[in-house]
């Protein structure tokens, strides 16, 4: 894992987008997962904004959403559906028939999930998986407990998440009680994840999934089993690392970091 404490939100989706450009560049056939919240909207739209004013293409990129809720149409504006539609793959040129987007209206949940994973396989797995965090560690909706070799399934949301997602939905009970969510272990097998924090309230949690013990009580903290993380985070969410000065030298010595540290300056 390598963490890089960026001074301002603006630098983390800068460099967010910056790493995402160079993959699709280097392959444009790239599998991208995406993750929803009020963090990635800023990505969105510098993407939507590389695509409109520096060519940046996907039309030959895919598309997996992390999760969904369930009970929720696709055009409810609650949805992750419409989340994505709406931030981001509506105002680029993707092919729609490779945007994968959980069915939570789905007859068949447990189908839906296998059918999930099989479409992820069938394309060669995720080749870039962007992530947030939860405030209680979750990643994707992978709440407290979640096996740390999960696979796509049905998960209660958490009393904590509820409430952080309520001042979307109005209030908690409009807020939907489960979702279906790629596993910590889908995730895991990603070729590579980038997780993007920003903010004060996200810095105890960042501190732990970072510094802390592996513990499927915070499922963000199973990526340190993963062989190609970064963690990107402004000054705020870094703020409770301990070997924050530790990130920064790796971050300014290793090559492979170089080009990017211009885009910074
Ligand atoms: C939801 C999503 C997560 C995301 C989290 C962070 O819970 N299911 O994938 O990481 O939101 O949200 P925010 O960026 O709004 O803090």
């Amino acid at each position: 894992m390598e963490v890089i404490v960026l001074p301002t939100k603006e630098k983390v989706i800068k460099l967010a987008a910056a790493i995402i450009d160079k993959e699709l560049r280097r392959n444009p056939r790239t599998v991208l997962g995406l993750a929803s919240g009020r963090t990635m909207e800023a990505l969105y739209a510098e993407l939507v904004r590389m695509h409109k004013e520096e060519g940046l293409d996907f039309s030959l990129c895919h598309t997996f959403a992390l999760d969904e809720y369930i009970g929720l149409s696709k055009n409810d504006v609650h949805s992750y559906h419409y989340y994505f539609q709406h931030h981001f793959l509506s105002h680029i040129n993707i092919d729609q028939r490779n945007v994968h987007i959980p069915n939570g209206l789905a007859p068949n949940l447990e189908e839906e999930c296998y059918r999930y994973e099989y479409e992820i396989k069938k394309l060669g797995g995720i080749d870039l998986q962007i992530l947030g965090i939860g405030e209680d560690g979750h990643i994707g909706f992978n709440e407290p407990l979640s096996a740390l070799l999960s696979r796509t399934r049905v998960k209660a949301l958490a009393p904590a998440t509820i409430a952080q997602n309520a001042p979307l939905f109005g209030s908690k009970d409009a807020v939907p009680k489960r979702a279906i969510t790629m596993g910590v272990g889908t995730i895991l097998e990603s070729k590579r994840c980038i997780l993007l924090a920003t903010g004060k309230h996200k810095a105890k949690i960042i501190a732990k999934a970072v510094e802390g013990p592996i513990t499927s009580m915070i499922s963000a903290t199973a990526l340190q089993l993963h062989t190609h993380c970064s963690v990107i985070v402004d000054e705020e969410a870094g703020k409770m690392l301990e070997n924050r000065d530790y990130y920064l030298w790796v971050f300014n010595n290793e090559p492979e970091w170089e080009p990017f540290r211009n885009i910074l300056t």
